[in-house]
């Protein structure tokens, strides 16, 4: 079977780079958009052309301009969008709409995979405010694309790395703490560590997999399945040095909110469901989803004691 031409929208971000990279090394024809907006930023601007380099094929085209989205879509088979989601870097998913549009209008599209690649937002219906943003919008999203008979993947990718692994899961640093940490209760709930460029590659393997063909694919391979305990005992292994834990109480947790702004509050509320209720892994993978290891055992993922030794 041809490899589909894929489209990428969000391509210069942070998981959207390494999902560009990953379709050129699966051999996809690989569009990336290049909005109109792009004005001075250079950094930008390098990225996309360094994606050039590699075989991409750049794409204008803006969200104001219908057309334009509709004409890039018209190019390829699959549409993989990376919208921002993350508030204290800027969050707009709700754009997304506008693309949806795009792909009824265009009619071609095989697949769409929405700027998802986090938690599974239909299981988190409960969540607190004012984190459930997040999940409301990426659910209004689904319900937009689904209204309109897009066939779709959605990612369920867990906790990246970089923002969760790295830092043994402290919220004010991205960075191993060097004397003390805050442990979550007693530390022993189950979340999963994700190297995002192994997300990127499980992304892409999916695109014209049928068995992922509406359907949730969450990437929680076995030995990623860590509690925080878990995770800072591989740092402590690594870096040969014990450090201070200080458990924080799920009521203290919550309080800690008070007076924080939007973006620290968001990222409290997700703390808490990923660390305290277990929102990532207190639940078998049924019927609406499958599991990226297990229909993708040829990719060796990074196991987490890799991962951290870049931060030694
Ligand atoms: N699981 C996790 O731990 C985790 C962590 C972080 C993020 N995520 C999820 O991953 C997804 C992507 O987040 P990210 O952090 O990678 O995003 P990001 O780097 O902040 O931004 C991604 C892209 O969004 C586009 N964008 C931003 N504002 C725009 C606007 N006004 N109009 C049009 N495009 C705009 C830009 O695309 P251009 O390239 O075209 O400029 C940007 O590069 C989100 O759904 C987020 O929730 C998950």
């Amino acid at each position: 079977m041809a490899k589909s031409k894929v489209l990428v929208v969000g391509g210069t971000g942070y998981i959207g780079r390494r999902i560009v990279r990953a379709s050129l090394a699966e051999g996809h024809i690989t569009y990336v958009l290049q909005r109109r907006e792009l004005g001075l930023d250079i950094d930008k601007l390098q990225m996309l052309l360094s994606f050039k380099k590699q075989g991409a094929r750049l794409i204008e085209g803006s969200f104001s301009d219908h057309q334009s989205l509709v004409d890039a879509v018209k190019q390829v088979d699959v549409v993989i969008c990376t919208m921002s989601g993350v508030h204290f870097r800027s969050h707009n998913l709700l754009l997304q709409l506008k693309l949806v549009d795009a792909i009824k209008q265009a009619g071609n599209i095989k697949r769409f995979l929405p700027s998802e690649f986090g938690t599974d937002p239909a299981r988190m219906g409960h969540a607190l405010e004012p984190g459930r943003v997040t999940f409301d919008e990426k659910m209004t999203v689904r319900r937009a694309i689904e209204d309109a008979k897009i066939p779709y993947t959605y990612v369920v990718a867990n906790c990246f790395a970089g923002y969760f692994a790295a830092n043994l899961s402290q919220m004010e640093t991205l960075l191993p703490p060097k004397e003390k940490l805050n442990i979550y209760g007693d530390g022993n709930v189950k979340v999963v560590y994700m190297d995002e460029d192994d997300v990127g590659l499980y992304t892409i393997k999916t695109i014209d997999d049928p068995r992922t063909l509406n359907k949730t694919l969450n990437i929680r391979p076995p030995e990623n399945i860590l509690s925080q305990r878990e995770l800072v005992e591989k740092w402590e292994k690594l870096s040969g040095k014990e450090l201070q834990k200080i458990s924080i109480s799920e009521k203290d947790w919550i309080a800690s909110m008070k007076g924080l702004d939007l973006a620290g509050q968001v990222g409290v509320t997700h703390f808490y469901h990923f660390f305290y209720e277990g929102c990532l892994t207190n639940f078998e993978i049924g019927e609406e989803g499958e599991e990226a290891s297990k229909l993708y055992p040829d990719v060796k993922y990074t196991r987490m004691d890799e991962y951290l030794k870049l931060y030694l």
